[in-house]
């Protein structure tokens, strides 16, 4: 028996690393899972390997920034399954880092595109879900967030702007819709490693990251998988308009902790002495 058994799942981004373990992990508890992705190869591949795996799955792709493809996604879910009871708005502008790193030389088109598809994305999903969750007496819609929603950063201010508007969203939407069944919740995601995340993201730059990570090491998409699958899930009930952090507690302690924790060690060893 698995704890999603009967229910729908759509999960979009579904292509990308944390969507496709996402995906698996939803069909592993037995939801029948649509993907979508902009990228339709790759999300070809990432289905065909589910069905591969006796999973129940389908897959149409889609660009998140244009509301026609959105209704045709979602009518695609009500026609192949029946309905969709779980909503993982997890589709991402991840590829702009590079380009989003100060306000005076911010291309407002990259602005543009970045909200589009970061807030604007996920608000359409739930407008065309919604209807869907409600005739099916409720659901859960899960939105991919991030912690540079929650503190400030020197760059990636389109991205955080963006995230930060998913986690309102989150709380309006619960506000709105979990007397009727539908629960919204968020998650902040920290660093997630990914396959060629070494070529983006060098090896000493993941350092600085894990050295602020209080479980000691950085995260796998599957911390982000098993997240969604809980509040998915009726374990998580009585969990509504909720932005949950899974960052191994990069967001959880005083910014100086990494740098005072060898002090304080040494001060541990030798009480009273600054080291
Ligand atoms: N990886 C991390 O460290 C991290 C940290 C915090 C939050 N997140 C969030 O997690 C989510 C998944 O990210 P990921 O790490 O798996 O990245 P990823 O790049 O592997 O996946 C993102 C997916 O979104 C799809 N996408 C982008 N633009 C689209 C569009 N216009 N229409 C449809 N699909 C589109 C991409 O094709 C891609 O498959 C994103 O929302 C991201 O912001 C990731």
């Amino acid at each position: 028996m698995g704890l999603l058994d009967g229910k729908v799942a759509l999960v979009t981004g579904a292509a990308g690393s944390i969507g496709a373990e996402t995906a698996l992990a939803l069909a592993e508890q037995g939801a029948r899972v649509v993907l979508t992705d902009l990228r339709e190869p790759e999300l070809q591949a990432v289905t065909d390997g589910l069905k591969g795996q006796g999973h129940d799955v389908a897959c149409k792709a889609g660009d998140i920034t244009a509301e026609d493809d959105i209704r045709a996604v979602v009518a695609f879910a009500v026609e192949t399954f029946g309905g969709v009871d779980i909503l993982d708005n997890n589709a991402g502008a991840t590829g702009y880092s590079s380009r989003d790193l100060d306000i005076p030389d911010m291309p407002v088109e990259l602005w543009d595109q970045v909200q589009s598809i970061n807030a604007r994305g996920p608000m359409l999903f739930c407008k065309y879900v919604i209807p869907s969750m409600l005739v099916r007496g409720g659901g859960s819609i899960i939105n991919i967030s991030s912690g540079q929603s929650l503190s400030g950063d020197v760059s990636n201010f389109a991205y955080a702007a963006s995230k930060a508007a998913v986690n309102s969203l989150t709380r309006h939407m619960a506000t709105g819709y979990s007397p009727r069944g539908i629960r919204v919740n968020a998650i902040a995601a920290g660093l997630i490693i990914q396959p060629g995340m070494e070529q983006r993201l060098p090896a000493h730059i993941q350092d600085i990251f894990l050295s602020h990570c209080l479980v000691p090491r950085l995260g796998v998409p599957r911390d982000i998988a098993n997240m969604v699958v809980f509040l998915a899930s009726d374990l998580s009930s009585y969990v509504t308009g909720q932005i949950l952090s899974v960052d191994g507690g990069f967001t959880a302690h005083l910014p100086s902790v990494a740098d005072m924790r060898p002090i304080i060690d040494g001060m541990k060893k030798a009480p009273g002495q600054w080291s």
